[in-house]
């Protein structure tokens, strides 16, 4: 690692504007050695969010970046989408040429294995913004991957918050809880970014002045992006803003003392029609169940943001 790099992280995607913000801050970041990109099926199949990827990273004038298809349907269930939320292409808001840069022809998942593999144990972190399948499949195919990862930061699950996507699942737990429960189940050290966070991360209009006013390409794309996310959640929950949820990923890894939270057991349930992906966080330790992750619950949510605008602009 050179001085500059502090984390070597691998992020699995499945864009979405939210997604893609997340995308633009870890690739305008020297700090992150991103060794791969890995696209799963999530708000859209996997066909648009492998592109939709590409077209992120030309986008930030980084072709080189390697960028891997995954899975394309959860592990035993049929594939929940979010076109309602983020629009036919998962990317609305802006138009922006299929990608030229290729797509590596090994799949996710081998790749995922062959670099935890390869790097020195606890080296690299792995970043999720959307449904964990390609992580429980490599978890599957490889068990011994798990000691070997640093940690693994997604967003994912809700508990004071509930659910977005039923009135208990947040959307990228609840499109794939089994392979969520493989990946609590890991043993990996993980740092969650539940709704209870990304609710307080609003993309008011005045956060949102700062994007407008950087120059073009990177400018129109972020604006464009943001305001097209925000229409749903505004209206849904009567905010100004709607929570920016993936970027809390990324802008963790970046200056972790904006978070805090509980290191916690949580579950996921499986087995009930009713609750069905809810993560079940043993908040206020009312079980001996294992601490198996790190909830976070507040944010400091104007140094987000400044955060995010400040990676953002340096493209
Ligand atoms: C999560 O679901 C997706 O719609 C967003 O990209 C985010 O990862 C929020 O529940
Ligand atoms: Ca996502």
């Amino acid at each position: 690692m050179s001085k500059t790099v502090t984390h070597d992280i691998i992020i699995d995607t499945d864009p979405g504007q939210d997604d893609a913000i997340a995308l633009l801050m870890a690739l305008a970041s020297p700090e992150l050695n991103i060794l791969g990109i890995t696209a799963v099926a999530g708000n859209v199949p996997l066909e648009l969010t492998q592109k939709n990827v590409r077209k992120i990273c030309e986008l930030a004038k980084k072709p080189e970046t390697k960028v891997f298809a995954g899975a394309d349907a959860p592990m035993k269930r049929q594939l929940v989408t979010a076109e309602h939320v983020h629009g036919a292409t998962g990317l609305n808001g802006v138009e922006l040429p299929d990608p030229e840069m290729p797509l590596q022809s090994q799949h996710a998942v081998d790749f995922i294995v062959e670099m935890l593999l390869s790097q020195p144990a606890g080296s690299v972190t792995l970043c999720t913004l959307g449904p964990l399948t390609n992580i429980a499949l490599a978890l599957e195919k490889a068990p011994q991957i798990a000691p070997r990862v640093k940690e693994l930061v997604m967003m994912g699950g809700g508990l004071f918050e509930g659910g977005n996507i039923t009135p208990s699942a947040e959307f990228n737990i609840y499109v794939d809880a089994d392979a969520a429960k493989i990946v609590f189940d890991s043993g990996i050290p993980i740092v969650v970014m539940p709704l209870d966070v990304t609710h307080k991360a609003l993309t008011t209009a005045k956060r949102l002045e700062g994007f407008g006013k950087l120059e073009a390409p990177i400018g129109p794309a972020s604006i464009g992006w943001l305001e097209y996310f925000e229409r749903f959640d505004e209206e849904k929950y009567g905010t100004d803003g709607g929570p920016l949820h993936d970027p809390n990923v990324i802008a963790y890894l970046l200056k972790p003392e904006l978070y805090s939270g509980r290191h916690i057991n949580v579950d996921i349930e499986l087995n009930s029609e009713l609750t069905f992906g809810m993560t079940v966080a043993d908040y206020w330790h009312v079980t001996d169940k294992p601490k198996n992750a790190v909830w976070m619950t507040k944010v400091d949510a104007d140094g987000f943001f400044d955060l995010v605008l400040e990676r953002v602009a340096r493209l």
